[in-house]
């Protein structure tokens, strides 16, 4: 099966790419991927002769007609995905997940091509965090930020092509992920390399915001159980059971790196915060069999610390650029 990896030398796209060509010797892989700042080449350099890989914009709509025309499948992870980056200047946002997503919709509508449309839980909003309810595929539309209202457009637009045209696609919303080859803009990537060049994590607000935890490789694992067989058409939730709030993360990540749980700093909040994501996966459980492998997020944790320890040259030229944007923003507050 030929298979368009879109935005495969980012976080979850490059661990799709590695885990497929571990398990799946049946797929033959082309990832596009513009190369942002976001992307990481050397996550792919070891498996270049194994893949092809194409530099280029989900936007260009020949480019991509090219490739589609050429493949069985395509997997579309490319997005501008960091929701701080969003707030700051959110225009690439609607390049990349509104045009970037149609340009595709267009080129496999033309083709008829398989489409699986990879979004979040952050379409839904957010809960608070005394609500027993968790997010299903029935919940309505309610994104907050300029990163989660271009997903939320991107999922509508797959739908309306769907029901209008035909197209054969899926969409899965999946909660935060976390693991190996995470830029460090992230949360868990930021704390862990911050702790790890001696400096203190910093929490937005009171730290009691809540994410709904999953290992990037229980993310991609579902993202096949919905290729292999969900219904086209239908959305699935993806999630394992993982809310941890973020201060418990940070006190982890610290007394796993044996530092004190207190030696964090509370820094000014984000621009409407989402206090909760909570994910109700019963239905990718029951209809498609899929089940979490990681489900213990202080173990998944702890690999993820080594991983990142061990790893320092991968990481490393990002930092000092990624910490002085985010100085230009945030004031320590406690
Ligand atoms: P990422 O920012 O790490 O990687 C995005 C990749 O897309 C990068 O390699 C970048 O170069 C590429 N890209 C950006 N704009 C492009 C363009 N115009 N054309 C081609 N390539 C382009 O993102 P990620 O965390 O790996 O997220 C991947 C997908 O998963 C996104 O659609 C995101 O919305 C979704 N998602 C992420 C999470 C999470 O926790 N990170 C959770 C749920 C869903
Ligand atoms: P993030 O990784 O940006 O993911 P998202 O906004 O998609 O959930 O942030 C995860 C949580 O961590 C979110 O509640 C914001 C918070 N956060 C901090 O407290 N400190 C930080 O330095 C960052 C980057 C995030």
């Amino acid at each position: 099966m030929r298979v368009l990896v879109t935005g495969g030398a980012g976080f979850i796209g490059a661990n799709f790419v590695l885990r497929t060509l571990a398990r799946r010797p049946d797929a033959e892989i082309t990832v596009v991927d513009k190369l942002t700042y976001a992307a990481n080449p050397a996550t792919l350099t070891p498996v270049l002769d194994a893949i092809t890989f194409v530099k280029g914009d989900i936007a260009d709509s020949s480019l991509i007609d090219e490739l589609v025309g050429d493949t069985d499948l395509v997997v579309h992870f490319a997005a501008e995905s960091h929701n701080d980056n969003s707030l700051s200047d959110p225009s690439s946002f609607i390049h990349t997940n509104l045009i970037g997503t149609y340009s595709l919709l267009e080129a496999v509508r033309r083709h008829d091509v398989r489409y699986h449309h990879i979004s979040t839980d952050e379409v839904y909003g957010d809960l608070d965090l005394d609500d027993p309810a968790r997010f299903t595929e029935a919940t309505a539309y309610n994104p907050s930020s300029p990163y989660s209202s271009t997903k939320a457009g991107s999922d509508l637009l797959v739908r309306a092509w769907v029901r209008s045209f035909g197209v054969q696609a899926t969409i899965s919303n999946c909660s935060n992920n976390y693991g190996p080859y995470q830029h460090v803009e992230k949360f868990i990537p930021r704390q862990i390399t911050n702790v790890l060049s001696g400096v203190r994590p910093r929490l937005y607000g009171d730290g009691r915001n809540v994410r709904d935890w999953i290992h990037v490789d229980d993310h991609n694992d579902a993202v096949w159980a919905i290729i292999d067989r969900g219904q086209i058409g239908e959305t699935y939730l993806i999630g394992a059971d993982g809310e941890v709030d973020n201060r418990t993360v940070v006190e982890s990540i610290l007394e796993l790196l044996g530092q004190p749980a207190d030696a964090f700093d509370f820094v000014t909040d984000r621009p409407g915060h989402d206090r909760r994501y909570a994910i109700d996966s019963t239905r990718l459980r029951t209809e498609l069999g899929w089940q979490p492998q990681y489900l213990d997020f202080r173990s998944g944790l702890s690999a993820t610390i080594d991983w990142y320890r061990e790893h320092t040259d991968w990481w490393q030229a990002a930092k000092d650029g990624v910490e002085q944007k985010y100085a230009s923003t945030e004031q320590v507050v406690g």
